[in-house]
């Protein structure tokens, strides 16, 4: 192989600029060029891409988001979009695409893999609800963006006999709520996976005011419902003052985390050394601290990653 190509796509995440600059610098050290296209599938449809050499990603690990950038392409979505996607990828003369993305952008992987193209995908969204990798990147720099800020919400919190509502990212997940429940102390966590029960949960917190404590900690997905609403139910039931934080994009950004620095940099090397081998079609995990290869018609098929409720067991004895 000659040149590979690299894009990031869907929602942006902490330790995407690892994975380039592993898979362009990998891809330098085996003679083999490595372009990356901007904004995604969308790039890849207006042919726009830069040359990867090893100057054009110095300096990038350290920083968040994507200086490729990333989008979400509809066109890419029509079979029109995608023959126009392997035209570019041809007259540019790239033998193989690596796709760094969340469950979306894996489906857009898979598709151009059953037309015949090498593509390697990477999981990347802070959800962590890609099937087979026990972490995707981003997750961890986006919980240690969660517990720094719940932190300091807790020292407000306590100063004013309050409860506050958290609310994290999530639309469908409740990996960061729990996990961060966990981490942070919190007494609750509010995911989409599980029906809440409001009553039960204020008169949990109706206990533990009465045992003197000066604040409670909620930790919400934003796909579990509506905050205001619940801190409202909180206010009438138990009589807390209840305040909601909603932390949004805040969560994505900042500089990745040790833990994702690693887990780009080893995603990006061995994606390229995936496709200069053969290998195409998979995506990259992590288990048990090992990469794994899972091929993409199996992660696409198998859908959103199942919550481990123990989390929740866990988060729920821990707050007591
Ligand atoms: O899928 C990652 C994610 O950050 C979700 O947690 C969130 O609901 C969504 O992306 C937000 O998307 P956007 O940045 O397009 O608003």
């Amino acid at each position: 192989m000659k040149r590979l190509a690299i894009l990031t796509s869907g929602g942006d995440c902490s330790g995407m600029n690892a994975t380039i600059r592993a898979a362009a610098r990998t891809a330098i050290a085996n003679d083999v060029e490595m372009i990356g296209y901007r904004k995604g599938y969308a790039g890849l449809l207006k042919n726009e891409f830069i040359v990867l050499d090893s100057l054009a990603v110095s300096g990038t690990l350290q920083r968040g988001g994507t200086f490729l950038q990333s989008a979400r392409s509809a066109e890419f979505r029509t079979e029109e979009g995608r023959k126009k996607a392997l035209d570019n990828l041809m007259k540019e003369r790239v033998e193989g695409l690596i796709v760094v993305g969340g469950d979306g952008s894996l489906s857009g992987a898979l598709a151009l893999d059953k037309m015949g193209f090498p593509v390697i995908g990477i999981p990347a969204s802070i959800d962590n609800d890609i099937a087979y990798t026990d972490m995707a990147l981003g997750v961890d720099t986006a919980l240690n963006n969660i517990i720094y800020a719940v932190d300091c919400i807790k020292d407000t919190a306590s100063s004013h006999d309050r409860a506050f509502i958290v609310e994290v990212m999530g639309r469908n997940s409740g990996y960061l709520a729990s996990t961060a429940a966990i981490a942070t102390g919190a007494e609750f966590a509010i995911v989409p996976e599980v029906e809440l029960d409001l009553t039960e949960m204020c008169h949990q917190l109706r206990r533990r005011y009465e045992e003197g404590r000066t604040n409670a900690l909620i930790i919400m997905a934003e796909g579990a419902g509506h905050a205001q609403s619940i801190a409202d139910g909180i206010k009438d039931a138990v009589g807390f003052e209840t305040r909601v934080t909603v932390l949004g994009h805040y969560q994505r950004g900042g500089a990745p985390s040790v833990f994702d620095r690693l887990l780009g940099s080893r995603f990006g090397r061995k994606s390229v050394e995936l496709l200069l081998s053969g290998t195409k079609g998979v995506m990259v995990g992590l288990s048990a601290n090992s990469l794994t290869t899972t091929l993409l018609e199996m992660v696409v098929k198998g859908g959103q990653k199942k919550l481990n409720e123990d989390l929740l067991r866990m988060a729920d004895i821990l707050g007591i």
